[in-house]
């Protein structure tokens, strides 16, 4: 089984245990200042043991000073860093993996304040996205001062240990934006024909090859396409025929591999895309890649499933699969595919949970990246399954509730070698995940049901289905614990007047098709995710919406990119938007909203209203409970609603805590 996936190969001189490769990703889990840290280590290190067969490790500055994207950043740009890339070289080779580096200069898309500067380095003053942001055009000297730093910082990589180095060409930073004419308006020798704007990565990768020598693999990796339709730039920037074309000059120059990547950072989306983009989506910008070239190419394209994997190998597509965040997700996916245990592969749903945390992180310099569905991610050493204390002696314990949260307890407390019973009250695992996964492109919440029913199953779980316990029957298993996991309910506040009409529904009223409707005028109340997934699925089915909100935006709980994705489905079908809208009540046919601003009151006549104003954590028995047992504890979203993350985080850590 997956007999390519597992073939090695080589990059130049560094051979390859097999064909997959865990592509750059920032984690902002260095020490400040730059110093790779335990975690660093221990986090590549569970990757490396997990099956990957090259580890990049996450975009690395060249100068720390002067060219970080986080103060949390590895840098490569200091002789003091080398002993600690050493530690993360060797705990990777530990395993039978090898890792390279990507080496990076942010460019324009760096933060001049941070970085101590009162502008940052670009080809060309081109007006960026934030006002924080200024740049201005670099000079000959200048650029000869950075091209001379990814030389040096490619030189550290090899001392340390490292077997390749990536120069980091993609996405919209320093060596991209020379390549892309979208950045790139100079005049000299630096801009405007193809061979000019290939001149900075050209001598970037000269100083890399003069500094490490001849047979250090060097693998550069690009933008095939930087998808500026995206950002309503049509036909500007890197497009797939440019894409090609940089692949094959980068070729001729000597460069061991290409990376096939995509996107800049106006069009983000399509770089770590959020659950709505297929896997496979952009497997043709590989294709095309090569198609063109002899080296290996490694590129991503929402890589999830092994047998997806397996396919395009075999189809000549590309020579390594990529992913960051599917080991982010799981760490073992390698080894889980080699040992024919595919279903215990827990994929990643594309929720971009990671990418906010790394934002945040980024924002306050506070934090890391995080996983939703992987509490594990980047705690290895506090939490890792060798940490797990296996002191449950097969003691009972029961668990209420089969959703997220009340799954991830019981994996957890099987694994510490309880006995966990759960109790799930409908006929199927999975609580409102399944409704999750009903709006439009969603499907991939169903991915977190399938992996956890699959632990249960390996683990030997008791289930019972369609069954709500009481306490009498609860006392009859005489658990040791009792985790409660009952999940919410749709929020409809007794403060609204009217709310019980006829004509008033749930958003899962409306996702589970209780009440189906077309052509008619709904008014959806409530602009959180659920709200606007739910606004989408009406509008598909052929009815006019309206989508009412308190807060002066829309989707206020939503990571941007997420926003994105909803709005740029959902605004084709006219939706009206109306914010800073408070209800006041629903009279029949009619709502009634305050404008928060002028305190007036208008009225909204409509077929339907829907619903969408939060959760109300699901609390019955919980006082009942709390009175008969000593160890109670509430998990999920009973205790918060809404999102995956808590559920998965609340249920980890109260179970791998039972005392
Ligand atoms: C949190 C996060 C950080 C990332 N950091 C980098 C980076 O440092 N360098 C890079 O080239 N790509 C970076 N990427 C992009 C990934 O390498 C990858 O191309 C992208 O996530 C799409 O592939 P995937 O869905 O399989 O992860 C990052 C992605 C995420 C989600
Ligand atoms: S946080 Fe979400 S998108 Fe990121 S790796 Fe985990 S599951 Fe995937």
């Amino acid at each position: 089984m997956f007999k390519t996936l597992f073939s090695g190969t080589s990059i130049g001189s560094m051979t390859v245990p097999n064909r997959i490769v865990m592509v750059a990703m920032g984690n902002y889990m260095a020490e400040p200042g730059g110093v790779v840290s335990d975690v660093d280590v221990a986090f590549y290190g569970a990757r490396a043991k997990g099956g990957v067969g090259l580890i990049v490790v996450e975009s690395t500055t060249i100068d720390y000073e002067h060219a970080k994207s986080n103060r949390r950043q590895i840098s490569v740009g200091e002789d003091d860093k080398i002993p600690g890339l050493k530690r993360l070289a060797d705990a990777v080779h530990a395993h039978g993996a090898v890792i390279a580096a990507q080496i990076n200069h942010p460019g324009r898309q760096g933060v001049a304040k941070d970085n101590g500067v009162a502008s940052m380095p670009a080809p060309s003053v081109v007006d960026f996205q934030s006002p924080d942001k200024p740049i201005h055009e670099m000079s000959k000297v200048e650029i000869s001062g950075i091209v001379a730093r990814y030389g040096k910082a490619a030189r550290r990589l090899k001392d340390a240990g490292f077997d390749a180095v990536e120069i980091h060409g993609a996405h919209g930073y320093l060596v991209c934006q020379f390549m892309s004419t979208y950045t790139n308006l100079r005049t000299d020798e630096y801009g405007g024909p193809f061979e000019n704007r290939m001149r900075f990565v050209k001598e970037v990768y000269q100083s890399v090859r003069a500094a490490c020598g001849s047979d250090f693999p060097v693998i550069v990796r690009i933008s095939a396409d930087e998808n500026l339709w995206f950002a309503g730039k049509p036909g500007q920037g890197i497009r797939l025929a440019d894409g090609v074309e940089i692949a094959k000059y980068l070729e001729k120059l000597g460069v061991d591999a290409i990376s096939v990547s995509n996107g800049n950072f106006d069009t983000m989306n399509t770089i770590w895309e959020p659950v709505s983009y297929e896997e496979g989506w952009k497997t043709g910008n590989a294709e095309a890649v090569k198609k063109a070239v002899s080296v290996p190419v490694i590129a991503v394209s929402v890589i999830r499933n092994p047998d997806y994997a397996e396919r395009i190998l075999n189809e000549g597509k590309l020579d390594f699969i990529g992913s960051a965040r599917q080991f982010l997700a799981d760490p073992d996916w390698g080894v889980k595919a080699k040992t024919n245990r595919v279903g215990e592969i827990r994929r990643c749903i594309s929720c971009l949970h990671c990418f906010e945390t790394l934002v945040k992180a980024g924002a306050t310099a506070k934090g890391q990246v995080a996983c939703a569905i992987n509490y594990q991610a980047g705690r290895e050493e506090q939490y890792g399954d060798e940490m797990l204390i296996k002191n449950g002696n097969g003691r009972a314990v029961a668990i209420i509730g089969g959703g997220p949260s009340g799954m991830e307890a019981a994996i957890v407390l099987a694994k510490r070698g309880f006995r966990p019973v759960v109790y799930e009250k409908m006929g199927r695992l999975g609580g409102q995940l399944n409704t999750a996964a009903l709006p439009p492109k969603k499907l991939k919440m169903l991915w977190q049901i399938e992996y956890q029913t699959a632990m249960l199953e390996k683990l030997g779980v008791e289930v019972r289905t369609d069954t709500a316990p009481t306490v009498e029957g609860l006392m009859a298993l005489d658990p040791y614990a009792v985790f409660i996991a009952q999940g919410s309910k749709p929020l409809f506040p007794a403060s609204i007047p009217g709310l019980d009409g006829d004509n008033v529904y749930s958003i899962i009223d409306i996702l589970e098709e209780k009440v189906v409707f077309s052509d008619k005028n709904v008014v959806v109340i409530g602009s959180g995710s659920t709200g606007l997934e739910t606004a989408e699925f009406l509008a598909g089915q052929g009815n006019t919406v309206a989508i009412y909100e308190m807060l002066e935006d829309i989707g206020p709980d939503l990571f941007f990119q997420n926003k994105i994705d909803i709005m740029g489905r959902l605004m084709p079908f006219k939706p009206g938007v109306f914010t800073k809208h408070r209800l006041v009540r629903i009279d029949g046919d009619t709502a009634v909203f305050e404008d928060m601003d002028t305190g007036a009151k208008k009225e909204t006549v409509a077929d339907a209203f829907v619903i969408s104003l939060g959760v109300a954590p699901s609390t019955e028995l919980v006082d009942l409970i709390k009175e008969r047992f000593d160890k109670v504890f509430v998990i999920g979203d009973a205790i918060k609603g809404g999102r995956l993350e808590p559920a998965i985080s609340t249920a980890y850590e109260a179970t791998f805590g039972l005392e």
